[in-house]
């Protein structure tokens, strides 16, 4: 009886130690550890015959079960440790990442044709002595409506136009700026005009309105102008934005018409178009033509805006203009789509970016690039 009993351990633990040693994976290690060392596992259920034998033999085969059990034990510890670290090095060949891919001309970033807008922009008024200011994109109502005399009927107060913030505890909300004209207050609150004599800012920036479709976004771009000093008039305004609009879009002879309008801001106010003509192709010629397509709102400053900043309206006067950048660079770059600017589609920013390299920006100025 005993023999057939040490034999039969022999057996099992010749084949288990085979098994464990041929095992492919944690679960069919884990699978094998069931089967000889769980609670109904062979080896288990050996030992537990082990009370029917008689003493000199409980010693003699219990000894050799707790060894095969104990080899076992370690033989899977062993098994589970190799098998681990064949896992992370599987693993680590799958997710090795391959650096060394070609740097061909493709995987170059681009410039947004919008910041490309903004730097041109940039360097034509530095060109003309400005300077760049920047103001908060969530505003008070003080600064984006009364200071500049909006009063509390106009449209662009209404909900449906405008993006507030929820009130706080007094009871008053902020906006979104719905457009770069508080900047201009903003700047005039940090200066003294007496010391300065004259100020030319420029303000490039985000703004929000509730619009959304081919050629409006709820966020879009605008820059601002601001020039105030002594004797400052009417004609400093055409001059300044004729010159800007010809160097802008690179025409000499671009047509320029001042348009009376009105805003609570500037008094007398003006919207500015420029001259196109439709191509065959359905893409347009700006700089001659009869048609017109309005690309600025400007004015003289108002003098209640100006007193209202400390500034004497009969000693110091103004111009200031705001334009959308979004549509100058459309108009530019013959681009029919407003919403893909905001997609980063690299397909797009691939057709309509630029390189960055050798192009206009405040850093290395107008460079000679406009004729
Ligand atoms: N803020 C005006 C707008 O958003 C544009 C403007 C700016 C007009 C400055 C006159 C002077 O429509």
């Amino acid at each position: 009886m005993s023999d057939d009993i040490k034999d039969k351990i022999e057996l099992i633990a010749e084949e288990s130690i085979t098994k464990i040693s041929k095992s492919k994976n944690l679960t069919e290690l884990e699978d094998l550890r069931i089967f000889y060392l769980g609670k109904k596992g062979l080896v288990t259920s050996f030992l537990k015959t082990m009370k029917n034998l008689e003493q000199s033999e409980k010693i003699n085969i219990g000894k050799k079960l707790n060894l095969l059990k104990n080899k076992l034990i370690n033989n899977i510890e062993e098994k589970k440790l190799h098998l681990n670290d064949a896992l992370i090095q599987q693993k680590l060949l799958e997710e090795k990442i391959d650096i060394t891919l070609e740097n061909d001309h493709e995987q170059y970033g681009t410039l947004h044709p919008l910041s490309k807008t903004i730097d041109e922009i940039s360097a034509i008024f530095a060109n003309m002595g400005f300077y760049i200011e920047e103001g908060p994109d969530i505003e008070t109502d003080y600064y984006n409506f009364t200071a500049l005399n909006i009063p509390l009927e106009h449209p662009a107060r209404q909900e449906h136009d405008t993006f507030y913030l929820q009130p706080n505890s007094e009871g008053t909300r902020k906006v979104l700026r719905t457009h770069t004209s508080p900047v201009q207050i903003r700047t005039l609150e940090k200066i003294d005009i007496d010391q300065e004599k004259e100020i030319r800012v420029i303000v490039p920036g985000r703004t929000y309105r509730s619009d959304h479709d081919a050629t409006h976004s709820p966020m879009f771009h605008q820059c601002e102008g601001l020039v105030i000093g002594e004797n400052i008039d009417m004609s400093h305004l055409k001059g300044t934005l004729i010159e800007f609009l010809k160097v802008y879009f690179n025409s000499n002879n671009l047509s320029v018409r001042f348009r009376p309008s009105f805003f609570p801001f500037t008094e007398p106010s003006a919207e500015v178009d420029i001259g196109y003509k439709k191509l065959s192709d359905g893409t347009l010629d700006i700089g001659q033509g009869d048609s017109w397509l309005e690309v600025l709102g400007s004015g003289m400053v108002h003098p209640k805006v100006l007193e209202g900043v400390g500034i004497d309206p009969s000693k110091y006067q103004g111009f200031a203009f705001g334009m959308g950048l979004e549509r100058l660079t459309m108009l530019k770059y013959n681009i029919p789509d407003l919403r893909p600017f905001y997609d980063s589609d690299l397909r797009w920013l691939k057709h309509y970016g630029f390189l960055g390299i050798n192009e206009i920006n405040l850093h290395s100025g107008l460079n000679g690039v406009f004729s």
